[in-house]
């Protein structure tokens, strides 16, 4: 994988709390390029490729990452008996919530924008509604991520034992081992230019 000048370290998995963060950037960047291919009335080379490439990243990324938070950090964070963290567990429910009800959201994407590729055209009211719907998935990502990188992820890293963070970090290894999907589609590896 090239690695630009510029570019800080890549995050390995012994940082898992920095790759959690650079999923969300991901997150961020696939949800402008749905913005973005949703404006347009038609799906040229480019659009369809980025179209192609965002629904791949969260149908097999996005719900990787949730599972990295909901079956690896939380439950390591609710478990370290800290006060904080005890108070935190609301909050991490709630957290959770929002992860089913954008996994909702992106299944209707995914509905959407595979007809899409499929035919290489949509009538208005399935365009119209494919807007709607990465508006809504904004609408929850924009809190849930602030949330999780100003409050929880701090709150992780610092009340979490250095042997906890590794130990989820290889969690987090152990769940792209059994599915490594597409190139690029990893927190753990460095966007390439024009992906
Ligand atoms: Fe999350
Ligand atoms: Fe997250």
């Amino acid at each position: 994988m090239p690695v630009n000048i510029g570019d800080k370290p890549q995050a390995d998995f012994s940082q898992p709390i920095e790759l959690m963060m650079d999923c969300h950037r991901r997150i961020e960047r696939f949800l402008l390029a749905l913005e973005k291919i949703g404006r347009t009335g038609a799906l040229d080379v480019q659009h369809r490729a980025a179209l192609r490439t965002a629904l791949d990243y969260f149908k097999l990324a996005g719900p990787r990452h949730n599972e990295d938070e909901e079956a690896s950090l939380f439950p390591a964070l609710a478990a370290s008996g800290d006060i904080a963290a005890t108070e935190a567990v609301t909050r991490m429910r709630q957290l959770a919530e929002e992860h089913a009800e954008a996994e909702k959201l992106h299944h209707r994407i995914d509905e959407l924008g595979e007809a899409w590729l499929k035919s290489g055209k949509m009538i208005d009211e399935d365009q119209e509604e494919f807007r709607r719907t990465v508006e809504s998935l904004i609408r929850i990502y924009t809190p849930h991520i602030a949330m999780e990188e100003q409050d929880i992820f701090p709150l992780a890293a610092r009340l979490l034992r250095r042997e906890t963070l590794i130990g989820i970090g290889e969690q987090m290894r152990s769940r792209r081992a059994a599915n490594p999907g597409r190139e690029g589609s990893q927190c753990s590896r460095r966007r390439r230019p024009g992906l």
